[in-house]
């Protein structure tokens, strides 16, 4: 494996002195890992260097062609102290996954593993110490050959920045309240929503602000043909509780396999509660909501961990779920996902790397 060469800053910055106002993604430590790729000749010069400003050709592909993906991932610090990552080599797979869609190049997952760890180790006085709190990792790949034709990219950067966070919603572990979009959709059959491409995101702000606007934290997709089965929510895929089953929508190519999604289903079953993939249709789970037989929903993300949903709300018509607080089903699983991510709960499934 070629050898990381580190660059130390000497502008080290102050980090943030009162971690109850973290927020989310607008603080970013003293360094980031990069490292170049050439067709023919592969990924080369990987490097840890003071945190800073690309400087890149108006022409690069990615600013005109949008080929640029991404990765969200975290580190957490441990009671004693320690950091410890969860499941990063997923991310690098599934970052993998993109690229093949995207038409850009498999990473080489060895050297982008030790590059991210190499980071944190060099930042770890970041990663904030207060409950809830955590280091959060952009893994982000572009595509940078200064051309107009539209062609896949021959050069690409991959760099990994880091930002100190607390909770991405405002609402913390308070239900917020989701907009059902049927006008608008965040991807179709054979597109890229199984990706963590740039433009997906792109294409859900207009819908989200309009949201917004609304009083709603974010938008619930629903399918790109019908406009009738339940997608995702731009920053996490969504789960629902019926008493002890949960049910959430299959992976059906549209739909981002969140990490935290497939992390919440193995935990969900090995506590003993049910779980089934299908498709679900909203009418379905506003008639169940209305019956009482739905009892809770929540989404789950790696910057939203697990997040409850008070309100769902379609067409001027609004649905109460839950009485306000997060429901028990959400709340075993937040504490139990937290728990081993905080290294308080053993790791029966081989998931954490300790720094
Ligand atoms: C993540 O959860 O890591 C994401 O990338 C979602 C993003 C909207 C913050």
């Amino acid at each position: 494996m070629a050898e990381i060469k580190v660059t130390l800053t000497t502008h080290p910055k102050q980090k943030p002195q009162d971690e109850s106002k973290l927020g989310f993604g607008t603080i970013f430590t003293d360094h980031m890992f990069l490292m170049d790729y050439e067709e023919g000749k592969g990924w080369y010069d990987p490097r840890v260097v003071p945190y800073g400003d690309f400087s890149m050709d108006p022409a690069a592909v990615v600013f005109h062609y949008g080929q640029a993906i991404f990765e969200g991932t975290k580190c957490y610090r441990r009671e004693d102290g320690g950091l410890q990552l969860f499941r990063p080599e997923a991310n690098i797979a599934r970052m993998c996954n993109s690229a093949a869609r995207m038409c850009m190049p498999e990473l080489d997952k060895e050297l982008a593993l030790a590059g991210l760890k190499k980071l944190v180790e060099i930042d770890g006085d970041w990663v904030p110490h207060q409950e809830g709190t955590s280091l959060y990792i952009r893994p982000t790949m572009i595509a940078t050959d200064a051309k107009l034709g539209v062609h896949a990219s021959q050069h690409y950067l991959f760099y990994i920045i880091l930002s100190p966070v607390g909770a991405y919603y405002a609402e913390g572990l308070k239900p917020v309240g989701i907009y059902v979009e049927d006008k608008y959709v965040r991807a179709v059959r054979g597109g890229v929503g199984f990706t963590k491409c740039a433009g997906n995101y792109a294409a859900s702000i207009l819908a989200g602000e309009i949201a917004e606007k609304k009083g709603y934290a974010q938008v619930l997709w629903l399918d790109g043909v019908e406009q009738k089965y339940v997608e995702e929510v731009g920053s996490m895929n969504m789960m629902f509780a019926y008493g002890n089953k949960i049910v959430t929508p299959a992976l059906n190519g549209s739909i981002l396999p969140g990490i935290t999604r497939d992390s919440v289903l193995t935990i969900a079953k090995q506590l003993g509660y049910e779980v089934e993939e299908k498709r679900l249709a909203i009418a379905d789970i506003f008639a169940d909501a209305k019956s009482g037989k739905l009892t809770e929903a929540f989404g789950t993300g790696t910057a939203a961990v697990i997040s409850p949903v008070g309100e769902l709300c379609m067409d001027d018509e609004k649905l109460t779920i839950g009485d306000g607080n997060i429901g028990p089903v959400a709340q075993k699983l937040y504490d139990t996902l937290t728990g081993i991510q905080y290294g308080k709960l053993p790791d029966e499934n081989g998931w954490v790397t300790k720094l």
